[in-house]
C-alpha cells in the first residue's frame, strides 16, 4: 500500500504521515528532510544555494541516511552524524525550498524516493508526492491549514526546542515558502486531482489521524476510483 500526504509547511504533513505509518506498521519517509539535509551540507561549505551545478555537486557527494524509528519518525545521518534537528534550524528552513527549486536536483532526490517506493508499502509526505514521486499511490491526502494555525504551529514546535522565533515572521517566513514551493517551475507543490483535501485548522492530530484511517479502512470517500483499497 502506498500512501502520499501533501500539502504546506505547519500543515501537519510529517506528524500525520508518521503516525499513520505506525498506525498500518508502514515504512515512513518525510521527503521534505532530504532536501533539508542536502541544504544543511550546502551551507556548511559555503555553497551557493542558487547555482544548481554547484548543489548538485554537493548531492552526488553526500552520505545521506535515513532510518526509520517507531515513535521517533525518521532520524536523519549525513555522513554519519544525526543532523536530524539540525536540519530544522531556521538557516537551514530559510535556504531549503531555494535548493529544492532545481530541475537536476529534484530529479536526483526523486530518483532516490523512487527507489525507497519501489521496496514496498510505505507513506511519504512532501510536496509532489501524489502528483510526481507516487502518482499511483492508493491514497492521497492533501493537508491544508490556515497561515495563521500554520505559523502557530511552527511557533509552538521552535519553542518546544528552547528556540525563540517572531510569531509574524514566522508567518512571513510561511507565506514566502508557500509562494516559492507552489510557483517554481519544476513540480510544484499542488493538490492531485485525485486527493483528498483535509483542512487541519481546527482538528487535532488525533482526529485528522482518525480522519485518514477512516478513508483508508473504507469509512470514508475512496480515493481513486482504480485504487487498490485493500
Ligand atoms: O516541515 P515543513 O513542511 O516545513 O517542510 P518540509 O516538508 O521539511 O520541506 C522543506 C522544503 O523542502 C519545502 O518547503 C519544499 O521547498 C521542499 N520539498 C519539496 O520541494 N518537495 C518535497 N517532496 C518535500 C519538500
Amino acid at each position: 500500500m502506498k500512501i502520499a500526504v501533501d500539502g504546506p509547511a505547519g500543515a501537519g504533513k510529517s506528524t500525520i504521515a508518521r503516525l499513520v505509518a505506525e498506525k498500518l506498521g508502514l515504512r515512513y519517509l518525510d521527503t521534505g528532510a532530504m532536501y533539508r539535509a542536502l541544504t544543511l551540507e550546502a551551507l556548511r561549505r559555503g555553497t551557493d544555494t542558487s547555482d544548481e551545478d554547484a548543489i548538485m555537486r554537493v548531492a552526488t557527494s553526500i552520505d545521506l541516511n535515513i532510518v526509520f524509528q517507531a515513535g521517533k519518525g525518521n532520524v536523519i545521518f549525513l555522513g554519519g552524524e544525526d543532523v536530524t534537528g539540525l536540519i530544522r534550524q531556521p538557516d537551514v528552513t530559510a535556504q531549503v525550498s531555494v535548493v529544492a527549486s532545481h530541475k537536476k536536483v529534484r530529479e536526483f532526490i526523486v530518483a532516490l524516493q523512487d527507489q525507497i517506493g519501489k521496496q514496498g508499502s510505505v507513506v511519504m509526505d512532501g510536496r509532489d508526492i501524489g502528483t510526481v514521486v507516487m502518482p499511483d499511490a492508493d491514497w492521497k491526502i492533501f493537508l491544508q491549514a490556515s497561515v495563521e494555525e500554520r505559523a502557530r504551529r511552527r511557533q509552538a514546535e521552535f519553542e518546544r526546542r528552547g528556540v525563540e522565533v517572531d510569531f509574524d515572521e514566522l508567518q512571513e517566513q510561511i507565506r514566502m515558502r508557500d509562494h516559492l514551493d507552489s510557483t517554481r517551475d519544476n513540480s510544484p507543490l499542488r493538490k492531485a486531482q485525485d486527493a483528498v483535501e483535509i483542512d487541519t485548522t481546527s482538528l487535532t492530530i488525533a482526529e485528522v489521524v482518525d480522519e485518514v484511517l477512516g478513508l483508508i479502512r473504507g469509512e470514508g470517500e475512496h480515493v481513486q476510483d482504480s485504487g487498490g483499497n485493500p
